[in-house]
């Protein structure tokens, strides 16, 4: 077909969760910057009833230790199981282990480039190579500014095998007066692709006032 880029047809998509999958999802840790955003998808899947199993790459505990007063020990206390990074033999490592999916959050660029391009060098990047290969939901909040050649070459690898690319980009429509705010949005954001709600607030939404600010814009239109 002319104009069609053949390339688009190979792209894979996930499959739906089984209604007997277990509520539970894989949670990866990178060392990029925005630790944050793993506590508070952390306590949010907890207070959703989602069971977690964590990983955390070596380079996540520098930016756990620069970013936050946490300890490794509580970070891992926020996930109902979790693993040694070097562990390949854990649950996890095998798609034979049923969960929704994977979401690394952070997700630095040498974790992205290493699932991009199916490099199993630890227990987090062999879990989402296997949530790809099981066709299952891949969620990579993947967090560099700028990006390189090499960067977006990786997420469009990612994305072709069916994984979403997902970075932690502020909305300003909520109005968010504090980062907690900023951070709730961009994880109820990302569990939307699970189908879990967080009810943080929603373009649309009369209590968030933005119906309101939309009529005036209307309004003034008219
Ligand atoms: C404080 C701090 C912040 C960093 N922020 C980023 C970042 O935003 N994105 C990134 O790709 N790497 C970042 N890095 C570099 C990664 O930690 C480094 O590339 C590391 O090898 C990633 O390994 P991992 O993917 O196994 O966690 C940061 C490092 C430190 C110490």
């Amino acid at each position: 077909m002319p104009g069609h880029d053949a390339r688009q047809a190979d792209t894979v998509t996930p499959r739906p969760h089984a209604a007997t999958a277990p509520r539970r999802i894989v949670v990866g840790v990178s060392g990029a910057t925005g630790i944050v955003y793993a506590t508070r998808l952390l306590e949010v899947l907890r207070q959703a009833g989602t069971e977690t199993h964590l990983v955390i790459t070596p380079a996540a505990g520098m930016t756990r230790a620069c970013e936050t007063d946490l300890s490794a020990e509580d970070l891992r206390a926020l996930a109902d199981v979790s693993y040694p990074i070097g562990d390949l033999t854990a649950p996890i490592s095998s798609g034979s282990f049923q969960t929704m999916g994977m979401i690394v959050a952070p997700c630095s660029m040498r974790s992205l480039a290493e699932i991009a391009y199916g490099m199993t060098g630890n227990l987090l990047t062999r879990a989402a190579d296997v949530t790809l290969k099981e066709r299952r939901r891949l969620l990579l909040m993947a967090r560099e500014t700028p990006l390189s050649m090499t960067h977006l070459r990786a997420m469009i690898a990612v994305t072709e095998s069916g994984g979403i690319v997902a970075p932690p980009v502020p909305a300003f429509y909520t109005r968010p007066e504090s980062l907690d705010d900023i951070v709730n949005h961009t994880v109820a954001r990302l569990l939307d692709l699970f189908d879990i709600d967080t009810g943080a607030p929603r373009w649309g939404d009369e209590a968030a006032g933005l119906a309101a600010t939309r009529a005036e814009h209307n309004g003034r239109k008219a």
